[in-house]
């Protein structure tokens, strides 16, 4: 069995970076970008309307399909920024497109406010059948890309030393 798959979304290019630098640090890391069909508009307030409410409302925006079969790894490893105070609509789908089960888990949530406690913990009950083994809150990396680093390479030697 292969070793650890991360499965990320992004809107905006944050949680990109984090993906990018966790590839950097484990060489060996499947990495799998979660591409939405329908997203908000990229600019404007309407996206922060249009795309929580869809968060909030759990609207399923159709995923493209998912490549990689998460239940053929030990670990995964799920990326996302905060809509909402939960996760995004793409995650959803993936929740409902690709199910898993009996994986250790490992949450990294992106968010404006620092603040993604209630995310993480709705992401983990979603997947209440894999163990959720640790959790990384970010603010905005790209606002702070060396801060961001030095806790991205602490959490990427967590789940590789994590057995
Ligand atoms: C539709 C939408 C809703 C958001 N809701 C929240 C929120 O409830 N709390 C928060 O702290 N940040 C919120 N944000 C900000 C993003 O979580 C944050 O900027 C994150 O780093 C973006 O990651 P990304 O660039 O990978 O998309 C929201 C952003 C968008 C576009």
């Amino acid at each position: 069995m292969s070793k650890t798959l991360m499965l990320y979304y992004t809107f905006t290019g944050n949680t990109e970076f984090v993906s990018e630098r966790m590839k950097e640090l484990i060489p060996d890391l499947t990495v799998e970008r979660l591409i939405a069909e329908n997203e908000p508009p990229k600019k404007g307030f309407a996206r922060f309307l249009l795309g929580g409410a869809e968060a909030l409302f759990r609207s399923d925006p159709a995923l493209f399909p998912v490549f990689h079969d998460p239940n053929k790894f030990e670990k995964v490893i799920l990326a996302f920024p905060v809509w909402a105070g939960t996760y995004p609509p793409a995650v959803a789908a993936l929740f409902k497109k690709a199910p898993f089960r009996g994986k250790k888990l490992y949450i990294i949530a992106c968010s404006s406010s620092g603040r993604a406690e209630k995310a993480i913990d709705s992401a983990a009950e979603a997947l209440s059948e894999n163990e959720l083994r640790g959790s990384l809150s970010l603010r905005d990396p790209l606002s702070d890309r060396v801060g961001s680093i030095v806790r991205i390479a602490s959490f990427a030697r967590f789940t590789e030393e994590d057995e």
